[in-house]
């Protein structure tokens, strides 16, 4: 496995097995890795003959400064991890490598921005369309692999490589789970392991949710939803919305032509958490 800091080198060595007729997958994260990225980089092997990861924790999309102080670090796993994945290439690059200056670019994903993640942390989907454009700019692939954990930064990612012409295909990776039903997060680190018991809750109310759904109208769920979210006292509730899965739209009734996606952000304690589940597929 390769560990490279530097764009240039990166994409020097990216064309030379470009020119070789490799395909090649990138898979771009933050560290602090765990099984749900390793789904990544293996959805990655089985189609590309090459898997490119990134580890680089980017500022310009933590709203909270705190948030990024203490993400969690974790170098010497993560290159473990990947090396066990049989990652071939390993992205490090430093800050100033990334922005040696300031990014000012402002993006416009109209409304799939103004919902959800994107009302509630302002400015952490520019920052997070600069991170990525520019990681997509040094890593020119065939192909990026993104987890449907985040399904909001999944679709507004495919706007993004739409809006500027982006010639990769943007494949989206099933959500990765303990045992317990718990969507893996770096963030889960965090947690207490009281924290963690309570916070398996989360996809337990979404797989209720998921199948009782019909039975209900959109704002009895919503109550039915929040109402069990509030029982437990060590969650509390940031959103639950319902939204089409391509224009991320709140949908008024069960009538949608798209499928339906409920996607949640709460505090476990002092983390926050995000999940979804797809209703109908
Ligand atoms: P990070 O949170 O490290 O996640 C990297 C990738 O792993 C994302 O595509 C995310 O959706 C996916 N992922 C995380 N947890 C997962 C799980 N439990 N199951 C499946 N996939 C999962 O997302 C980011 O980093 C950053 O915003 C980034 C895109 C790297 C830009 O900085």
């Amino acid at each position: 496995m390769k560990i490279i800091e530097s764009k240039k080198a990166l994409k020097d060595e990216i064309q030379k097995l470009k020119t070789q007729g490799k395909i090649i997958g990138f898979v771009p994260t933050m560290g602090a890795l765990h099984r749900g990225h390793l789904s990544l980089i293996g959805a990655s092997n089985k189609t590309c003959d090459i898997t490119v990861s990134s580890i680089f924790v980017n500022p310009t999309q933590f709203n909270d400064k705190e948030d990024y102080n203490k993400y969690p670090r974790t170098f010497e796993t993560d290159m473990k991890m990947l090396e066990e994945a049989n990652c071939d290439i390993v992205f490090m690059p430093s800050l100033e490598e990334m922005y040696p200056e300031p990014d000012s670019r402002e993006f416009d994903f109209g409304t799939l921005a103004e919902v959800m993640e994107g009302a509630h942390r302002p400015g952490h989907f520019n920052g997070v369309a600069q991170i990525v454009s520019k990681l997509f700019d040094a890593v020119p692939a065939h192909k990026a692999f993104f987890g449907q954990k985040d399904f909001q930064q999944y679709v507004i990612i495919k706007e993004m490589a739409r809006q500027l012409n982006y010639d990769i295909d943007i494949i989206p990776c099933p959500i990765i789970r303990e045992n317990t039903g718990l969507a893996m997060s770096s963030r889960n680190q965090r947690l207490t392991g009281f924290e963690k018991e309570k916070a398996s809750n989360i996809s337990k109310i979404l797989t209720w949710a998921k199948e009782n759904y019909k039975t209900y109208s959109i704002s009895e769920l919503k109550d039915n939803v929040e109402k069990q979210f509030a029982d437990i006292e060590e969650l509390d509730l940031e959103y639950f919305e319902i939204v089409e899965d391509e224009s991320l739209k709140i949908i008024q009734n069960w009538d949608s032509k798209e499928n339906i996606v409920a996607c949640v952000a709460i505090f476990c304690g002092k983390v926050r958490l995000i999940d979804n589940i797809v209703f109908n597929l």
